[in-house]
């Protein structure tokens, strides 16, 4: 089989090429590396084993001929190039709206043109800012202004969502909606606002470990190789097309606890800051308090719960920076 990942030099990007290469697949991938890199694909470029297998492209998935082509050859789609990160959001608005909304138009419009199965990655930013769990697909979302930009990402990735269901249910175009929660593991990258590898790599240098707000913000995290087998339990299963799937932990925890945790597990002589949102992000910055996801219905489809703890993610995470 072919199997075509956008963004796969990213982080989920790599561990699924990873799995699918592993499986005898072939893999093509295309990234334009803003976020992703090299050193993600480096291991698995360097197997003798996959090497005749692995095709990368290093471009835009803006560009409609080199899409046209890998669409074309591939069987099964994986869309996850995206701009990403709260960070890397509010520093790019408009790049990411283009990419998140015109990009996946694209994708899909492609997919359909060539009748692939394809599978996009939203994320648990869509439910926006409720407090309430766990987070039921159906839920509703609550958003703040347009003239905050942190939810530009929020609602770039829902109009991914209704775009791939118009698709599906105007063209018939197989294609599944997933909402991934934090997922966490070795070479997900810090820079651009994401909490676990930041954390890390400050305990590491024995450096403050910087909790946004109060540090009573909580999250779940998954272990990028649980949802790399969510993914592909998803795509190969035969009634998921048209339909949205939460992927994600039920280990609820506040930032503050797993600043605390990340001391611990490295040892770290690192103390706590407390950082305001306002000087960590911009002015009236507004964050998802609480975001924990049902796992009921990915769970009735293909039995997927996660099994990887919080920490033995924590471990993993840490021996791969120490490394
Ligand atoms: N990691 C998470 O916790 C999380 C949570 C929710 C949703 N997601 C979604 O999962 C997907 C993968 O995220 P990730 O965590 O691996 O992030 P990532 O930044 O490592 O991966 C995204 C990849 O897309 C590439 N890319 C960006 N724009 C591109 C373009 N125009 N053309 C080609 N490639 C481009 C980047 O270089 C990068 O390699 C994204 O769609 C993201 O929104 C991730």
């Amino acid at each position: 089989m072919r199997v075509l990942i956008t963004g796969g030099a990213g982080f989920i990007g790599s561990h699924l090429a990873e799995a699918y290469l592993e499986q005898g697949n072939e893999v093509y991938i295309i990234d334009d590396l803003s976020t992703g890199s090299q050193d993600n694909i480096k291991a698995i470029q360097e197997n003798k084993a996959f090497s005749n297998r692995l095709f990368v492209t290093i471009d835009t998935i803006l560009n409609q001929n080199v899409m046209m082509e890998l669409v074309g050859t591939c069987d099964l789609v994986f869309h996850l190039a995206a701009a990403v990160g709260v960070r890397y959001i509010l520093e790019n608005p408009l790049a990411s709206i283009n990419i998140n909304v015109h990009g996946t138009e694209k994708v899909l419009e492609l997919c359909a043109k060539f009748k692939k199965k394809v599978l996009i990655t939203s994320s648990s930013e869509v439910y926006g800012k409720h407090l309430h769990a766990p987070l039921v697909e159906t839920d509703n979302i609550i958003y703040g202004p347009s003239s905050k930009f942190r939810w530009s990402y929020a609602a770039s990735k829902l109009m991914d969502e209704f775009t791939a269901l118009a698709y599906f249910r105007t063209k018939g175009l197989p294609a599944i909606v997933t909402r991934l929660f934090n997922t966490v593991g070795p070479r997900q990258t810090g820079a651009y606002g994401m909490v676990i590898p930041r954390f890390v790599d400050q305990a590491l240098k024995n450096e403050p470990l910087t909790v946004y707000g109060d540090g009573r913000q909580t999250r779940t995290f998954t272990y990028v190789k649980d949802v790399v087998q969510a993914l592909m339990g998803l795509m190969s299963h035969e009634k998921t097309a048209g339909e949205v799937f939460n992927i994600g932990g039920t280990e609820e925890i506040t930032m503050f606890d797993l600043a605390k945790k990340i001391i611990d597990a490295t040892g770290s002589t690192s103390a706590i800051e407390i950082i305001p949102y306002e000087k960590a992000y911009e002015k009236d910055f507004e964050d998802m308090l609480r975001r924990v996801p049902s796992i009921e219905k990915i769970k009735s489809y293909i039995g997927f719960a996660p099994t990887t703890d919080l920490d033995t993610i924590l471990h993993k995470v840490i021996e791969h920076s120490r490394a």
